[in-house]
């Protein structure tokens, strides 16, 4: 099935989203590394608190969507650090999006960071974290680059329940590598606190994850398919039917 433009935009018209449903769905298509980078934002900002005029650093931004969304929708300026794209290919990306005076682009690991202690007033990380954070050091590490009661927050792909080393079967077929990185929210919970470095203010499934995954999936493939070098997730969501796979999103504040 191949879906015209208005039938993509009215099925990615969402009213949980409003923000992001006003993007236009060729440009999120064209820039695609994971689900819907747009909703995916705009429901890790509903649980912090950013404000006009900070600084944010956008860690892992892929090719910048969401960093595109913070300057333009909560006109903040964004530091936007990735290691698979490059930084000129995201400048190109800010100069159309007219966002060259709010959005700077930073090559570099999420290991080894170009930035003052204390710089941003918040750190957000979308559908990235899970590349580099589960390292037990990590967050003391990251955190430092964010100022004291400065709010750091994650949206990641994970499971609602922790079901040890034996993968479900309907899951094993399309089990990737990258998934034994996929955690419960209480697994992130916990893998933050602790530490003591942060105070924890929500860790918790997304409510309807799999739905908006699945309505990701579905519209994506509908629309003309899977750009290349990207697999779709829709068979092996459908076969979940919401039992294991979903979002986590997690905020934590530095102590003053
Ligand atoms: C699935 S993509 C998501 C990109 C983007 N946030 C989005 O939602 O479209 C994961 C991103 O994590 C970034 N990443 C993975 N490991 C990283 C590291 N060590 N340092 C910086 N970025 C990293 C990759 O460069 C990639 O862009």
């Amino acid at each position: 099935m191949t879906l015209t433009n208005e039938q993509i935009r009215e099925r990615l018209t969402m009213e949980r989203f409003p923000l992001a449903s006003k993007y236009d769905p060729q440009w999120i298509f064209d820039n695609e590394m994971g689900p819907n980078a747009l909703w995916v934002t705009e429901c890790l900002c509903e649980a912090m608190d950013l404000r006009r005029g900070m600084r944010v650093l956008d860690m892992g931004c892929g090719k910048a969507l969401s960093s595109v969304f913070l300057a333009r929708e909560l006109d903040v300026q964004v530091w936007a650090v990735d290691l698979w794209i490059k930084a000129t290919d995201n400048w190109q990306r800010i100069q159309q999006a007219g966002l060259e005076d709010r959005v700077f682009p930073i090559h570099a690991d999420a290991r080894s960071l170009p930035f003052a202690e204390g710089f941003f007033d918040a750190i957000v990380s979308l559908d990235s974290y899970h590349y580099f954070g589960t390292d037990d050091l990590y967050l003391q590490y990251f955190v430092k680059f964010l100022r004291p009661g400065g709010q750091v927050g994650i949206f990641v792909p994970g499971y609602l329940d922790d079901f040890g080393p034996s993968v479900p079967d309907h899951l094993k077929g399309d089990f990737h590598e990258d998934w034994h990185s996929f955690h419960t929210a209480d697994w992130w919970r916990w893998h933050w606190e602790k530490t003591r470095l942060v105070d924890v203010e929500v860790a918790e499934a997304v409510p309807q994850g799999w739905d908006i995954w699945m309505k990701w999936e579905e519209t994506r493939d509908a629309a003309g398919g899977v750009p290349p070098g990207l697999g779709t997730d829709a068979a092996v969501l459908r076969a979940d039917g919401g039992r294991h796979l979903g979002f986590v999103r997690m905020v934590a504040r530095k102590p003053t």
